[in-house]
């Protein structure tokens, strides 16, 4: 085959972006055409295997001692036992104003989240920041009255920003309960089907929206998620309305 040029090695690699394709998953290439022996299917237990852990009594007590955020930031980077800490970059865990008294909640980092270690900074949070903006908050905003505290379910990007499974987002809302009360905010705005899921144990967004609801003691406004908004525009009209009912809701204190 003839070496290719800088253009067109650039054109390949433009055109596999374009396909989906923007990582790398394994640190070396695969040589699959090598026979890899097949593991015994049905392979003795040994009598040293390992105990099972308990991923979830484990979240809870870590999530339990952190007595501050830096502290509970601290406790989810030690933690182990979630599998997509292995794929993602780093820790999202938070951004905003803790004195916020609105919350946010969204589903779990995506490529620039990873990249940046910031919730929301992709196009969806562009649009987030904007949508907020209309009714006076802001994430940068140092009052309190105006400003937003924003995280995630889940604080590592699941591969391919697949779907989080059932087990991942309960291993992890020890952490997320233990975030909402050291925050203690006024509200809680849970972005999507997932973050509902999490907090309300209900699915079915384009139900559950515009409606309050409650979880660990606090209001939750369900939403559209902002990516959802990004491909149903005229789904913009009802997210608006729950801005306003948000508004509403926040009478000066
Ligand atoms: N979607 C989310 O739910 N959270 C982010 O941080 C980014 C995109």
């Amino acid at each position: 085959m003839a070496e290719m040029g800088y253009w067109e090695m650039r054109a390949a690699l433009e055109w596999q972006l374009a396909m989906g394709v923007d990582e790398a998953i394994l640190p070396k290439p695969v040589d699959r055409t090598v026979a890899v022996a097949k593991p015994d299917p049905v392979a003795p237990k040994s009598e040293m295997a390992a105990p099972s852990v308990d991923a979830v009594a484990v979240s809870r007590s870590l999530a339990e001692q952190a007595s501050s955020l830096d502290a509970l930031k601290v406790a989810m980077e030690g933690y182990d036992l979630c599998e997509l800490k292995l794929g993602a970059r780093q820790l999202v865990f938070a951004d905003g104003q803790p004195k916020a008294r609105v919350m946010i909640i969204g589903e779990a980092p995506g490529r620039d989240e990873d990249l940046q270690g910031k919730p929301f900074v992709g196009r969806a949070g562009q649009l987030l920041d904007l949508m907020f903006s209309h009714i006076g908050l802001s994430r940068i905003s140092p009052d309190g009255e105006h400003a937003l505290y924003i995280t995630n379910v889940l604080p590592w990007r699941p591969p391919q920003n697949r779907d989080p499974k059932p087990e991942e987002m309960a291993m992890m809302l020890p952490f997320l309960t233990r975030h909402i009360e050291l925050i203690d905010p006024d509200l809680i705005v849970a972005m999507g089907n997932h973050a509902c899921h999490a907090l309300l144990g209900k699915r079915g967004i384009t139900r559950l929206r515009g409606t309050w609801a409650e979880a660990f003691g606090k209001p939750v406004l369900p939403m559209f998620h902002p990516a959802y908004l990004l491909r149903t525009p005229e789904a913009k009209r009802e997210a608006w309305a729950d801005l306003l009912n948000l508004k509403s809701r926040l009478r000066p204190q």
